[in-house]
C-alpha cells in the first residue's frame, strides 16, 4: 500500500501527537515539521523546516496537518494549496473572512481541505445526538468542562452545539428565569435558551455534558477527553478523507457519515 505523505505543521502539544499517531498508523510517514516558532533544526527524528517555502522546495507531502495558530495558518493554507498539497486544519480561532477565503480558494484549485474546530469523534457524535434530543425537548443547559488554562468560556464547542440544539428544533429553548439568585450569575450564560455553564479545573482535559428536561424526565449526554491522543483517530480519518477531496470541508460529520 502507497503511505500517504505528510507534514505536521507546529510541533506543540498536538503536533507531538500528531507525530505519535503516524507511527502507528501504517499508511501514513511524517516527512517534516514545519514550525516558524521553532528553535530545532529536528525533532522525533524528522527535520523542523521554519517557513513554508523552504519546507516545500525540499519535502514534497501530500498533506499538511496543521494545529499551530490561526496567525499561522492562512499563509501556510496559501503555500500549500498553490502546490497542490491538501489540508487538514485543527487550528481553531480563525476569522470568517479566512474561512470564506480558503473554502473559495479550495474549490477554485480543485485541492482538498478538511477543517475541524474538534477532531474528538465522541464530541462530534455527541453534538449529533444533541440535534436528534432537541427536537423533543424544550429545555436543556450544556456543563463544559476543561483544564484551568484554557483562556475562553465557553468554549467553541458548547456555543456550537447549543446553536445546533436551536437549528435542530428551529426555534430556541424555553429556560425559566430564577426571582431571586442569591448569588449572582449561578444560573449561568445562556445561547438560544440553552444554559451554559463553564468549570476551569486543574486536572480536566475537555468534557461537556448537556442535559433536556421534559415532563418527568431528563436524558443526560455526557463526553469526556481525558488525553489529546482522543483527537487522533479523528485527525487520521480526516487525514485519509481529503486524499480524494476537491473542496473544502468544515467539520468530521460528513466524512463520519453523520450528514
Ligand atoms: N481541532 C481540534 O480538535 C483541536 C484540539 C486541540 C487543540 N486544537 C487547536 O490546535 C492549536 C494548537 O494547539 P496545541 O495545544 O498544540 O498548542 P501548543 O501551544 O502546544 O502548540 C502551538 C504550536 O503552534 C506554533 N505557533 C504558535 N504561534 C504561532 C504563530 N504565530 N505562527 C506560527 N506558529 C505558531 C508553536 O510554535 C507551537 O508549535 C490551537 O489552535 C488549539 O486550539 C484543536
Amino acid at each position: 500500500m502507497e503511505k500517504i505523505s505528510i507534514v505536521i505543521s507546529g510541533s506543540g502539544s498536538m503536533g507531538r501527537e500528531v507525530f505519535t499517531a503516524t507511527q502507528s498508523a501504517e499508511d501514513i510517514e511524517a516527512l517534516a515539521y514545519l514550525d516558524p516558532l521553532s528553535e530545532l533544526n529536528e525533532l522525533d527524528g524528522l527535520p523542523v523546516y521554519q517557513d513554508a517555502q523552504s519546507c516545500f522546495a525540499k519535502e514534497q507531502p501530500q498533506v499538511v496537518i496543521d494545529f499551530t495558530n490561526a496567525a499561522w495558518t492562512p499563509n501556510l493554507a496559501k503555500e500549500a494549496l498553490q502546490r497542490n498539497i491538501r489540508l487538514v486544519i485543527g487550528t481553531t480561532g480563525h476569522t470568517e473572512a479566512f474561512l470564506t477565503h480558503l473554502e473559495t480558494d479550495s474549490r477554485e484549485k480543485g485541492v482538498g481541505v478538511v477543517l475541524a474546530p474538534n477532531f474528538a469523534i465522541g464530541a462530534v457524535l455527541l453534538m449529533s445526538f444533541a440535534k436528534q434530543a432537541a427536537k423533543h425537548f424544550d429545555a436543556a443547559e450544556i456543563i463544559e468542562l476543561h483544564h484551568n488554562e484554557k483562556v475562553d468560556a465557553p468554549s467553541g464547542t458548547a456555543k456550537k452545539t447549543a446553536e445546533q440544539m436551536a437549528d435542530a428544533r428551529g426555534s430556541a429553548f424555553e429556560r425559566t428565569s430564577t426571582e431571586n439568585q442569591t448569588i449572582a450569575n449561578t444560573r449561568g450564560g445562556e445561547i438560544n435558551g440553552v444554559g451554559l455553564h463553564s468549570i476551569r479545573l486543574p486536572g480536566l482535559v475537555a468534557h461537556q455534558e448537556i442535559i433536556f428536561g421534559g415532563l418527568g424526565q431528563t436524558l443526560t449526554l455526557r463526553h469526556d477527553s481525558t488525553g489529546r491522543n482522543s483527537f487522533m483517530p479523528g485527525v487520521l480519518a480526516a487525514t485519509y478523507a481529503v486524499i480524494s477531496l476537491d473542496k473544502m470541508v468544515t467539520g468530521l460529520e460528513s466524512i463520519l457519515g453523520l450528514e
